[in-house]
């Protein structure tokens, strides 16, 4: 198999008024492998990836495309080159169906001679290439805005398929797929290595970039720093070139204590709503309880029925402070309560993209500020400033807009917005979802210390190591029901849980 260069960054460099996103990058891409690209949050993975697939302009710096001069005028243009990406955030299109998501900008050849869009043989031209990558449970005809995240996202895997590019850009899609839809991805990845063409894969999961890569290209602040086969290198190599320091392996909790208090603060009992059965459990003072499960075991829902977005069928959902219990109907009763709630889905539930930084985090605490009917301007900023110091948030000040701020950064204001107002009980959906190993490390660090001062977590989330890691009590759902019970302790391992989950 050839080796030869496809894509030659030179000199790369883009501004965002002051922040240097990237700095004089230069780095070669060749044919036939999975090049994996790391960095920390705002490291300037994404504006390279977005400079490469014609989604933004550089200000200094040119690029070649099999030794030829490559300036590609937007990404329809880029795409005319063979290359496409699947992005960070939301990539498809409301408001139109499966279909003209995957045929997006090539309507045209669906044309009849009547100059009228065909689509029957649009939409059978969709479910074959859906078939093609082992998706026909996703209907051609359906409009993307009911589907779940991840089935969007592999609406987005077909689209790139289709076009069948020579580069494919992977930005950090994996943490929104469950392992069905990571299969499928890394299916085609490995199929287009095979093929002699190229993957550029972006993911803060070390384990899975190694597994996935032949080689993996380092970015620290906006500037390159190398490129490393990953048969010649070890993880704590890879980290250390990322941060420029060196950080441990060990980011969970060190101990097997599993105690906290008798007291119940957040509780349901016998919830039905959508796929969840019958489903009673209680969260105590103290406690970091794990809900654990594939995508669809209904783990999501369950966070949200407790946060009271959404209405169960049957049972209930109560919250008890201070001696008094309140019945959690609406999420003005659980915010009320000193119950925060973070979503998988920050970018659509979680967060007020067009508003600061500062708005975002103060939303939730707006009350607690209030002297009389005043709310002074001086203590919004000084709350915002802690939560963004606390959380390491990656920016240019506090008035910066939401939008603007790198995916694993947006991530640190929606953890700040709901521990900056002091909630007592907080509901994190995927709470490291897209956060680089340094920040990571430092949530669970902040999740002890919240657990330390008896403040109680339920931590929802797909990635079993942190979950076993982080939890006094874990609950594994399948299908909508609890399948089993696990208290923290050395013999809980993956594999233990695995079989409860499929
Ligand atoms: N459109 C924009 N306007 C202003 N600043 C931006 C814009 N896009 C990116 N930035 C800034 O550029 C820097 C690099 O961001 P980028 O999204 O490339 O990081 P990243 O490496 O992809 O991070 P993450 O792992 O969090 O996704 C960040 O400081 C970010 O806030
Ligand atoms: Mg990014």
């Amino acid at each position: 198999m050839s080796h030869e260069t496809v894509l030659s960054v030179k000199g790369i460099t883009k501004l965002f008024a002051s922040t240097r996103a990237l700095v004089d990058v230069t780095l070669d891409f060749k044919a036939g492998e999975v090049r994996g690209l790391i960095g920390e949050n705002g490291s300037g993975k994404s504006t390279l990836s977005n400079v490469i697939s014609g989604q933004l302009h550089p200000d200094d710096g040119t690029m070649e495309l099999h030794g030829k001069p490559y300036k590609p005028a937007n990404n329809v243009d880029a795409k005319n080159h063979k290359i496409c990406m699947i992005v960070q955030e939301m990539g498809t299109i409301d408001g139109m169906t499966v279909a003209a998501n995957i045929f997006l900008g090539k309507e045209d050849i669906f044309q009849n001679k009547a100059g009228l869009l065909d689509t029957k043989r649009m939409n059978s031209e969709a479910a074959r290439i859906l078939k093609e990558i082992g998706v026909d449970y996703i209907k051609p005809e359906a409009l993307v805005n009911k589907m779940p995240f991840e089935d969007r996202k592999i609406v987005e895997m077909a689209r790139a398929m289709y076009l069948e590019p020579e580069i494919l850009i992977v930005d950090e899609t994996t943490t929104a797929l469950s392992q069905k839809g990571r299969d499928i991805l890394y299916d085609i990845m490995a199929k287009m290595k095979e093929q002699n063409k190229t993957v550029i894969f972006i993911s803060h999961d070390l384990d899975e970039v190694m597994s996935k890569c032949d080689s993996i290209s380092v970015m620290r602040d906006g500037s390159y720093v190398d490129t490393l086969q990953v048969k010649d290198c070890t993880p704590s190599q890879i980290r250390q070139l990322m941060v420029g320091r060196e950080i441990g392996d060990e980011y969970y909790r060190a101990d097997y204590n599993h105690e906290y208090s008798d007291e119940v603060v957040l509780e349901c009992e016998n919830i039905n709503a959508g796929i969840l059965k019958d489903i009673s459990l209680q969260l105590h003072k103290g406690e970091i309880l794990g809900l654990a499960g594939l995508t669809d075991c209904g783990i999501h829902e369950l966070g949200k029925v407790l946060f009271g977005l959404i209405t169960p069928a049957t049972g209930s959902v109560h919250v008890h402070r201070d001696g008094h219990t309140a019945e959690i109907k609406k999420p003005i009763t659980a915010i009320h309560n000193k119950v925060g709630y973070v979503s998988k889905n920050r970018d659509q539930e979680a967060l007020m993209l067009l508003s600061s930084i500062q708005d975002n985090i103060s939303l939730p605490s707006l009350d607690m500020l209030k002297k009389g009917f005043i709310i002074f301007p001086k203590s919004e900023k000084e709350l915002a400033l802690k939560g963004a110091d606390q959380m390491q948030i990656k920016m240019r000040g506090i008035d910066q807009t939401v939008m603007y701020l790198s995916g694993g950064n947006k991530q640190k204001v929606v953890l700040a917005k709901w521990i900056g107002n002091g909630s007592e009980i907080l509901i994190l959906d995927c709470p490291t979802r897209g956060i680089d190993v340094g920040v990571k490390a430092a949530i669970y660090r902040l999740m002890e210390k919240l657990k330390a001062e008896g403040k109680s977590i339920l931590m929802i989330s797909e990635e079993l190591p942190e979950v076993i890691g982080m939890s006094d009590r874990i609950l594994v759902l399948k299908d909508g029901e609890i399948q089993k019970e696990f208290m923290r302790g050395p013999e809980v391992t993956e594999s233990v849980i695995i079989e409860y989950m499929i």
